[in-house]
């Protein structure tokens, strides 16, 4: 094409408006590649536009001077010294493609064009090659971060150059709210003020970027936290057990890394360590407030739990009834009966009589505790069985005693006729009410008669058998006696008995027995003695 053509086909292009495609630069700015990888230069034109490119030649421009790296003809392609091989250009839009990137090939690069329409293109881009990113890591100023007191910065270190840096954590990307958690200006440190426990979990990740990116290992941080939630476990509280229980106390502690459990007795460390408490054939000695104490060695902090107490009770054994000596006589002697039991503490005791509560009365006065009472004086209706019951809260005992209370003789009856004739039979019974049972003798008229015994007897009446017997009963114990009187009339055969009362009653003490049989008594006929 000559100037001629070329210069009527420029006008005709402005006539028709195209004339501005030639001003303005095919490319132009600036663009970043790394070491060993390509970049291509993009032109923002294509020769179907245009028609076919004559020349496109691209020059590495230095102050000294430009070096070809490409130039096209029709003809041919002529790459430039050191990049043949390695550059690649496009001829049907001119975007050339440098492979193998090195530090030396940062700088600026001209193209220019020829279409065979005459009209020339021109631009200038600036490369800038970059080491590539890698070798991300995440560095941690702290290696055994304790919660709330740590203040961990987390460091992103890259090989790589002009270097950006982005936090991941987990799969989100890190919020920095400038207090707690705080990124440096250039985003390579990451700062956790006051760690928690779930802060550096994550994992985290730091990305470096320049026109690549690189991504660090995950990183995660574990941040000794603890303890807390301490639980002592126990079956109950209060735990009352009965003495040579097996007893399992359990701690549990929230900790990281976990906590050194150590156990205490009313506030005094034991000897045993862990989790588990096992009193064996437990004593009453170790009975008292336990609790257990958390330690995290890391974090340094102690929590100690609430306490259980366990109360261990020695069963109730050998339970007796003390303080019976002597004979008991009635209205006269006072008797203090204790209970107690050989082995263990009762914490409640309680009396009976005869299966009944035994309740206090003007003669009957118990203890504060219930342990004793007293009788002051005792009656004849304080015999009996006393029971005993001793208790605590494990177990209980019984103990029985028998008290018999002496007393008598009293109400001594006769029993007989009161009239027999000549010859008959005079037969004579005494009995008395006494504990023991009493001792007999017999009088007539005053003189002793017969054997010591309850009855007295006469084969064959004779006349002289009229008169009083008396009966006399002896308690050995109480050393009480005491007589009745009965009078016996003996007559002539033949002569008709008196109506006479032949039944046990007569005699029967009570003056009030007495009176009203003398209303019916017939006239003439003596009254009765009852002595006592
Ligand atoms: C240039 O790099 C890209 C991606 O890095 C690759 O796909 C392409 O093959 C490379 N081209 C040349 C000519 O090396
Ligand atoms: C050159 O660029 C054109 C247009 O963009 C494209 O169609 C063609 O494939 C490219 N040729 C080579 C060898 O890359
Ligand atoms: C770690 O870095 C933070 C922030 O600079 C600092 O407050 C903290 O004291 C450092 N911790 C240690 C153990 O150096
Ligand atoms: C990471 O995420 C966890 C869970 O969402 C959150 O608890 C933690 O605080 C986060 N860490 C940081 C450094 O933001
Ligand atoms: C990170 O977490 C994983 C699983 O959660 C764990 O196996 C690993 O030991 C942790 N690494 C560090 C340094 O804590
Ligand atoms: C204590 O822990 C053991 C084992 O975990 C369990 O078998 C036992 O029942 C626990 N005892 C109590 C009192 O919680
Ligand atoms: C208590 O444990 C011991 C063994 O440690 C066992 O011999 C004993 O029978 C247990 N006692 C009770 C009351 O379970
Ligand atoms: C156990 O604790 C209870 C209640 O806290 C307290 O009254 C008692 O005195 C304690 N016992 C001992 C032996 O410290
Ligand atoms: C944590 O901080 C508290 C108070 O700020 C301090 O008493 C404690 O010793 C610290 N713990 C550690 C492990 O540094
Ligand atoms: C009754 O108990 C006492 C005290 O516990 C004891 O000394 C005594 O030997 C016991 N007597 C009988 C008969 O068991
Ligand atoms: C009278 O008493 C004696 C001695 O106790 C006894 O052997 C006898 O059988 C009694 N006689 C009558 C009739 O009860
Ligand atoms: C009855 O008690 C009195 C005084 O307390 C005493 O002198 C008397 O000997 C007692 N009688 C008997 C039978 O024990």
């Amino acid at each position: 094409m000559d100037l001629f053509h070329m210069r009527s086909l420029v006008l005709m292009l402005s006539a028709v408006g195209f004339c501005k495609g030639q001003d303005a630069p095919v490319i132009s700015g600036s663009i970043s590649a790394v070491v060993g990888k390509n970049v291509t230069f993009i032109t923002t034109i294509n020769a179907n536009d245009f028609g076919d490119f004559l020349t496109i030649s691209w020059n590495y421009k230095k102050p000294s001077g430009d070096i070809p790296v490409v130039t096209s003809v029709p003809k041919g392609d002529t790459y430039g010294e050191g990049y043949k091989g390695r550059t690649a250009l496009n001829t049907s839009n001119g975007q050339l493609n440098i492979a193998l990137l090195t530090g030396a090939d940062s700088g600026s690069y001209s193209v220019n064009m020829v279409t065979n329409k005459g009209l020339s293109h021109t631009g200038l881009i600036m490369l800038k090659v970059l080491d590539p990113v890698s070798t991300v890591i995440i560095t941690s100023n702290v290696s055994q971060p304790v919660e709330f007191n740590s203040t961990v910065a987390l460091t992103c270190t890259a090989q790589g150059s002009e270097l950006n840096y982005k936090w991941l954590n987990g799969t989100v990307p890190v919020v920095a709210d400038g207090s707690r958690v705080i990124l440096s200006p250039d985003n390579k440190v990451l700062t956790v003020v006051g760690v928690y426990r779930n802060d550096l979990a994550g994992p985290i990740y730091c990305t470096a970027y320049n026109v690549e990116l690189a991504t660090s290992a995950p990183f995660n941080l574990t941040v000794s936290y603890g303890p807390e939630n301490i639980f002592l476990t126990a079956l109950s509280n209060p735990m009352i057990l009965i003495k040579g229980s097996n007893i399992t106390l359990n701690c549990s502690a929230q900790s990281s890394p976990a906590a050194s459990l150590q156990w205490s007795l009313n506030g005094l460390l034991l000897p045993a360590k862990g989790p588990t408490l096992v009193l064996a054939n437990a004593v009453e000695a170790q009975s008292g407030n336990y609790s257990c104490i958390a330690y995290n060695a890391q974090t340094l902090r102690y929590l100690a739990s609430t306490t259980t107490t366990i109360t261990l009770i020695a069963p109730l054994s050998g339970a007796n009834i003390t303080g019976l000596t002597g004979n008991l006589i009635a209205g006269n002697s006072s008797v203090n009966l204790s209970c107690q039991a050989t082995s263990g503490i009762p914490t409640q005791i309680v009396w009976k009589k005869d299966d009944r509560e035994h309740v206090p009365s003007n003669r009957v006065v118990f203890s504060a505790d219930k342990s004793s009472f007293m009788i002051n004086p005792v009656q004849k209706e304080d015999s009996g069985q006393y029971q005993c019951k001793v208790k605590n809260a494990v177990s209980e005992d019984f103990a029985y005693i028998r008290m018999r209370i002496n007393y008598g003789p009293e109400k001594v009856v006769i029993t007989g006729k009161h009239s027999v004739h000549v010859d008959d039979l005079i037969q004579l019974m005494c009995e008395a009410n006494s504990v023991p049972a009493a001792t007999y003798a017999w009088m007539f008229n005053g003189s002793l008669v017969g054997l010591p015994t309850n009855n007295y007897t006469i084969n064959l009446a004779t006349l002289q058998n009229t008169g009083t017997y008396t009966c006399l009963a002896t308690n050995s114990i109480t050393g009480r006696a005491s007589t009745s009187d009965h009078k016996v009339l003996v007559i002539e055969k033949g002569i008709p008995l008196p109506l006479d009362e032949e039944d046990g009653l007569t005699g029967a003490c009570g003056r009030q027995n007495q009176f009203s049989r003398r209303t019916r008594r017939k006239p003439g006929q003596k009254l009765e003695r009852s002595a006592n």
